[in-house]
């Protein structure tokens, strides 16, 4: 069993400040460590999505780096279009949290049950994605390398998401990525972040699923092209669950005090008691 937890943009900020004077993106990440590690069974490893700070540097990076410390399992980093994959190879490199190397700053995280490749879409002075050749070479040589189950994690959304914005840099940026996927059925699922909210997709036959922000929501116009509204909050953490020979997601919040309110506890009845009345079995 593995039990995979994603968290995505958390754009954390210099110490004592707020994003847009707005988010609290230092609590909400704490929050979100917090919860983590109050996880039941643990998880065996998180990975963060991008957009890990807001404007990269070793002061916003220190404090990053500060607040995910208390994970009590192994974490792994990929760069955002905030981020800067130089600096986090540099600023990272004495941990095993950011294993990716000049020049595409890739990776793959082997696992028992299936592997995850860590892919770069930043481009350098860039809000836009970027996937050029020598990324797609690196995802081509891995595929090809291993027929294992395959997850495959990266910031921007290979799709299309229907929301103006973020769908007027066009598809040509995945196509190379969707040709390699439609060629090695292995890949399981596609992760991502930067949008701001969530989402579930398709690139090809292969599901895309885009995790909301930690950091704050954009509430993003369909249809109509309007500018987004700002949501200071943020989402719970995404638990990828390996079962059945796939990977089952979705939101997995785990607040303060979820223990006192159990449903066992609550109704001061046994579990197991419980349980033959949901299924319809007592009278
Ligand atoms: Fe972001």
């Amino acid at each position: 069993m593995t039990l995979l937890v994603q968290i995505s943009d958390t754009h954390v900020v210099e110490r004592g400040t707020l994003l847009y004077g707005m988010a609290d993106t230092a609590r909400h990440l704490a929050e979100a460590v917090s919860q983590i590690n109050s996880m039941r069974p643990r998880p065996d490893l998180v990975l963060i999505t991008g957009d890990l700070v807001e404007h990269p540097g070793a002061r916003t990076y220190s404090h990053f780096r500060d607040l995910i410390a208390p994970l009590a399992m192994p974490v792994y980093l990929m760069p955002g279009n905030h981020d800067n994959p130089y600096y986090m190879a540099e600023f990272f490199g004495d941990t095993e949290m950011f294993p990716g190397e000049a020049p595409h700053y890739q990776y793959a995280i082997e696992g028992p049950d299936f592997r995850t490749l860590m892919l770069n879409s930043h481009l350098d002075g860039s809000e836009l994605p970027c996937f050029g050749e020598r990324r797609l070479q690196w995802l081509r040589y891995e595929l090809e390398s291993s027929d294992q189950p395959t997850l495959v994690a990266i910031h921007h959304p290979p799709m299309t998401t229907g929301v103006g914005f973020i769908d007027m840099v066009g598809p040509d940026w995945y196509q190379g990525i969707g040709e390699l996927l439609a060629e090695h059925p292995q890949v399981l699922k596609v992760i991502c972040g930067h949008g701001h909210f969530d989402l579930s997709g398709m690139i090809g036959d292969v599901p895309v699923q885009m995790a909301g922000a930690i950091a704050h929501q954009l509430i993003a116009g369909r249809v109509i092209d309007i500018a987004p509204s700002f949501d200071p909050m943020p989402v719970p953490p995404t638990l990828h669950h390996w079962t059945d020979g796939g990977l089952v997601s979705g939101y997995y919040p785990w607040p303060d005090g979820v223990d006192a309110e159990r449903i066992d506890k609550s109704s001061n009845m046994d579990w197991e008691v419980l349980k033959d009345r949901m299924r319809g079995s007592l009278k």
